[in-house]
């Protein structure tokens, strides 16, 4: 799967991968839990660059839930510092791939100083049209949720809700349900990552552990995906 993989209908559009397994990475190696997440944070880069040579057009990263606040502070603390130091080092080669930065989550409890930078990496990245990003870090699907309730509220929407209206109201109204979601180092769960876009999802689990996912790991998960036969409650066709 590669060169016209992008006029090949099985190759998702949207590709989303919950980068799972980092901490119990680090375990294996003797190492505390941040080299782990260092590791991970790494791997980023190069997926990007591959995620683009096979003609996916939305990548989507869940790196931080709204859950993983009730983590050690010290995790946590070393979380937003290593996403500081990524965004500051790899926009620019991010950029150069091609890819338009987006984040996607809620904004409380984030510190001043990393939302100001994550607001400068999409500014700086905003006129790149061959790959969106996107970073969901402090997301979760129920928040997303309800934030857009609570913002259709706020206009005085009046009238049924349809899905229509909810989804504009959505983090990212623009970006299409995810075709493929990809979860590593064998959990078999969501934990809160694209509820609602997830309706008609495939799902793709690896025990992989993050860090360690590569060329072959990504092309394993796309051949799978390649194989199925999506139907959204219709008949095969
Ligand atoms: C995923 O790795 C990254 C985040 C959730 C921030 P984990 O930290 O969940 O790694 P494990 O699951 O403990 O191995
Ligand atoms: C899901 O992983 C969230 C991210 C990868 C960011 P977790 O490690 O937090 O999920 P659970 O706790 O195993 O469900
Ligand atoms: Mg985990």
């Amino acid at each position: 799967m590669s060169g016209n993989a992008a006029e090949n209908r099985r190759v998702p559009r949207h590709l989303a991968i919950i980068l799972d397994g980092n901490g119990r990475w680090a375990k294996r190696r003797g190492l505390p839990r941040l080299m782990g997440h260092r590791a991970g944070l790494r791997k980023l880069e190069e997926m990007v660059h591959l995620v683009k040579r096979e003609g996916i057009r939305y990548f989507s990263v869940y790196a931080f839930s709204t859950e993983n606040w009730t983590r050690p502070p010290m995790e946590v603390e070393g979380l937003m510092s290593l996403f500081r130091y990524y965004i500051r080092h790899k926009v620019e080669a991010i950029k150069a791939e091609g890819a338009r930065i987006r984040f996607c989550g809620r904004k409380d409890k984030m510190p001043p100083d990393l939302l100001e930078q994550m607001h400068w990496a999409e500014e700086r990245t905003k006129d790149e049209t061959t790959l969106d990003f996107i970073l969901c870090i402090n997301y979760g699907g129920r928040a997303e949720v309800l934030d857009a309730m609570n913002a259709l509220i706020k206009d005085g929407y009046d009238g049924p809700v349809t899905e229509e209206a909810l989804r504009q109201h959505f983090y990212l109204p623009d970006v299409p349900d995810p075709d493929l979601i990809v979860r590593t180092s064998g959990e078999l769960r969501l934990s809160n990552f694209w509820l609602w876009e997830a309706a008609y999802s495939e799902f793709y689990f690896t025990d992989i552990h993050w860090p360690d996912f590569d060329e072959a790991a990504l092309k394993a998960a796309l051949a799978d995906y390649a194989g199925r036969e999506r139907r959204y409650g219709g008949l095969s066709s």
